[in-house]
């Protein structure tokens, strides 16, 4: 099953209770969440405050991205804010194991996200234990920015470390998907789309949400 998260980060933030329900109608399946905190990335974006309230309009599972420099200090409130799913960057947890049985504790599903620099050996530890794996097709940071073509490669070696560990988690990718690259990235692996510009960016993003899956439909007919 393909999983369609819509990144509000491209969305107008004084109308997103508007801009939710219209990728709602689309189809999605989950509402992606940046959080960005000026450190760990140059940019700063929101915090549990406007996740609550969120949480109160969406009718989807909220999908955290902590792109932050300490987040262990932070996720308990995003849990309590309503966030379903919670993504940690393995750059900047030395005890990730710990964070990660933290976030399922809380009975949040818990995700480890790898930059486009970081190794998919990295993985190799913490493979049994996550829900999912985060691959970033771009450095984080901001919306928009061009896909990174290595990620399909990239993809398709987490798949693989996934399957030799016997892991169930599953593939996540964000950064510059779009109509063009999500049927490549379904095929070499990945189940759950994340899209910000291709979504919001477009002037009918309820559309585009349909268009984004529809995309898809060739590469999930013949995966694996
Ligand atoms: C990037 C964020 C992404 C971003 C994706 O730092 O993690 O979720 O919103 O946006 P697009 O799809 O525009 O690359
Ligand atoms: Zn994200």
């Amino acid at each position: 099953m393909i999983q369609i998260a819509p990144s509000i980060l491209s969305a107008n933030f004084a109308d997103l209770a508007r801009d939710i329900a219209a990728v709602e109608r689309g189809g999605a399946d989950l509402i992606h969440v940046d959080v960005m905190d000026g450190h760990f990335v140059p940019n700063i974006t929101i915090g549990p405050v406007v996740v609550r309230a969120i949480h109160k309009v969406a009718t989807r599972p909220l999908d955290v991205h902590l792109m932050i420099e300490d987040p262990d200090r932070y996720i308990d409130d995003f849990i309590s804010a309503g966030a379903a799913m919670v993504s940690v960057h393995q750059e900047v947890l030395p005890h990730l194991h710990r964070t990660i049985a933290f976030i399922k504790g809380r009975g949040a599903k818990a995700g480890v996200v790898l930059n486009p620099s970081t190794p998919v050996s990295s993985l190799e530890e913490i493979a049994n234990d996550v829900d999912f794996v985060l691959v970033m097709s771009v450095n984080p940071g901001f919306g928009g920015q061009a896909f990174i073509r290595d990620s399909v490669d990239k993809v398709r070696r987490v798949r693989d470390l996934l399957t030799r560990t016997r892991s169930t988690a599953s593939i996540e990718i964000d950064g510059g998907i779009d109509a063009t690259n999500a049927a490549e990235v379904v095929a070499a692996g990945a189940s759950i789309l994340v899209a910000g510009h291709a979504i919001f960016g477009s002037s009918d993003p309820e559309a585009a949400t349909r268009a984004l899956r529809d995309s898809t439909s060739s590469a999930a007919g013949t995966r694996r």
